[in-house]
């Protein structure tokens, strides 16, 4: 019995260590590797909308009215004062990293959010279609900044 609750509280010792240490880049690493190829599903599947110029801007629409609130309207994180404060922090989804995903890993990734971080899921959200044009718009991002901010705190 005695071993047995130093040893646990020994090992709760250990854990606590553990947190108060961030993550290693080498550690970041091996998590990223894993998230692009285990986790995040639907590689091989395809966005069956085209590139058009209405499927972009309805992506865009509803972009803004889902995902601005922690991406901002441009998906660079503008006027999103928590974004970096966030675990991990919000990505510009601009980034090389976002960008090497395909479409169908991005379709997947905003159907099912990535657990355990703040990116949340989707579906039952965001019909299918929408979550497609949201991919055409990653994908045609404009240029940071240039839409603005969005209202976060509403016109009352
Ligand atoms: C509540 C805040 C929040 C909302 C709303 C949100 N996201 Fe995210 N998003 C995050 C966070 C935090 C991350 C970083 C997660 C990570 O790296 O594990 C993220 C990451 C991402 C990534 C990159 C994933 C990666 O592995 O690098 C994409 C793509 C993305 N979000 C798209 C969207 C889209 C599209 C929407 C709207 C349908 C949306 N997000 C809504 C918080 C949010």
């Amino acid at each position: 019995m005695m071993i047995s609750t130093r040893l646990t509280l020994g090992l709760a010792l250990a854990l606590a260590a553990c947190k108060a240490t961030p993550p290693s880049r080498f550690e970041r690493a091996v998590a990223a590797q894993v998230k692009r190829h285990v986790t995040v599903g639907g590689k091989s599947d395809r966005n069956p909308f085209p590139a058009t110029e209405q499927n972009v801007s309805r992506g865009r629409k509803a972009f803004s009215a889902y995902c601005m609130a922690c991406h901002g309207l441009d998906g660079q994180n503008t006027g999103v004062p928590f974004a970096e404060a966030m675990s991990p922090p919000v990505p510009r989804l601009t980034a090389p990293e976002v960008q090497l995903y395909t479409d169908g890993q991005l379709h997947w990734i905003i159907e099912n959010g990535l657990f355990p971080s703040g990116m949340p899921a989707a579906r039952g959200i965001l019909d299918d279609e929408q979550m497609w044009r949201i991919v055409l718009f990653i994908r045609h991002l404009p240029p940071a900044g240039s839409l603005g901010e969005q209202a976060t705190r509403g016109a009352r």
